[in-house]
């Protein structure tokens, strides 16, 4: 078993070799790759630090090349780099004409990738991503984590954002404890990663509707986890890649030192704004934070957000704390 995922990494490993030599060092990879991830801006020792590559736009390139050096096709199958068509069962690569994203563990050892589209297709996903595998299983992992844990202790706060490249763009701009979740809600399993690092997360998701849900979503249990959790918006439109390179490092720290809220305050406005002047929709509010709060472990931060939510709200605080107490009665 060991041995067998072990030589799952030593053909992921090849496999960044392989994407990253096309990358640099083919006419296809520079012409088509390279001048994509320039016009993101991105830097030599940015695309470096990542491992980033390039898959060529051929059926086999991987599967040919790593057949003429050995390696078992099998392996490759279960790496999650190559499919078998259905019908006809022939083999073929996997990832085709893509920008690729190597996925590291906190060791640094590649497990995944995930593959840009350079173009947008309505007929093809705009990522595509490695399968679950005997070495990923992707509700564990949080993309940058290896190039950003130095970082995170250092700084005691891990920023938490939705894609690749808004990890890497900040890496770049200098800001380098951030990760991403890939997309997907946070799992107890990331928070528990992350919490090795340090209690404090800032989550920077995307301006978009869909941003401020995920943002909202799962984070409960990072509160139950005793994690300290704050949000900070962007603009419509913006997700923190595409504002960094706008207004540069310098702007996009001060634009998060005055945009970051508590989370708590942050759910509470949120569904304020949604309830209106509805009083049945205000006290479902009072209800869903009152359960928020009381999720966080420790009680001398669950009364200064009983404090807080009760101004916030325009409650009596000791509302709240009835409700909670109420709510946790009910849970036992
Ligand atoms: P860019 O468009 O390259 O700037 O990527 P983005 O990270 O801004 O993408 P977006 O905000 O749309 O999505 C956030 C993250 O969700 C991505 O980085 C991916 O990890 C994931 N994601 C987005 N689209 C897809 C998709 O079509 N398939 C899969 N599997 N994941 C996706
Ligand atoms: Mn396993
Ligand atoms: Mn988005
Ligand atoms: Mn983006
Ligand atoms: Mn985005």
């Amino acid at each position: 078993r060991q041995t067998e995922r072990e030589s799952l990494y030593i053909a992921l490993n090849y496999a960044k070799t392989f994407f990253q030599d096309h990358l640099l060092k083919t006419d296809e990879g520079r012409g088509i790759g390279l001048s994509y991830f320039r016009e993101r801006g991105f830097s030599d020792p940015t695309i470096a630090a990542f491992d980033l590559g390039y898959s060529p736009d051929s059926w086999d390139a991987l599967l040919t090349d790593a057949q003429a050096k050995g390696y078992n096709p099998d392996v490759l199958a279960k790496a999650g780099l190559t499919v078998t068509r259905e019908d006809s069962k022939k083999v073929f690569d996997r990832f085709r004409g893509r920008v690729m994203f190597p996925i590291h563990n906190v060791s640094g050892r590649v497990i995944a990738f995930g593959a840009r589209i350079l173009k947008a297709d309505p007929k093809a996903p705009k990522y595509l991503n490695s399968p679950e595998t005997d070495v990923y299983h992707k509700s564990q992992v949080l993309y940058g984590i290896f190039q950003a844990k130095q970082t995170i202790r250092q700084e005691d706060i891990c920023y938490l954002t939705e894609g690749y490249t808004d990890v890497i763009s900040l890496h770049q701009a200098g800001i380098k404890n951030v990760v991403a979740s890939s997309g997907t809600s946070l799992t107890i399993e990331q928070i528990r990663l992350i919490s090795r690092f340090t209690q404090n997360v800032t989550i920077l998701y995307d301006g978009d509707a869909a941003g401020v849900k995920a943002a909202l979503r799962g984070l409960d249990m990072v509160l139950e986890e005793g994690l300290n959790v704050s949000v900070a918006t962007f603009p419509d439109n913006d997700d923190p890649d595409s504002y960094v390179r706008k207004v540069g490092a310098e702007a996009f720290r001060t634009y998060l030192k005055g945009n970051t809220q508590n989370f708590i305050a942050f759910k509470t406005a949120a569904l304020l704004r949604d309830a209106g002047a509805d009083p049945f929709k205000r006290a479902e509010v009072i209800t869903e934070i009152v359960g928020s709060i009381s999720r966080i472990p420790d009680p001398i931060k669950r009364q200064v957000f009983f404090q807080s939510t009760a101004q916030q709200l325009k409650v009596d605080e000791q509302t709240l704390i009835s409700e909670s107490n109420r709510l946790i009665r009910k849970q036992r």
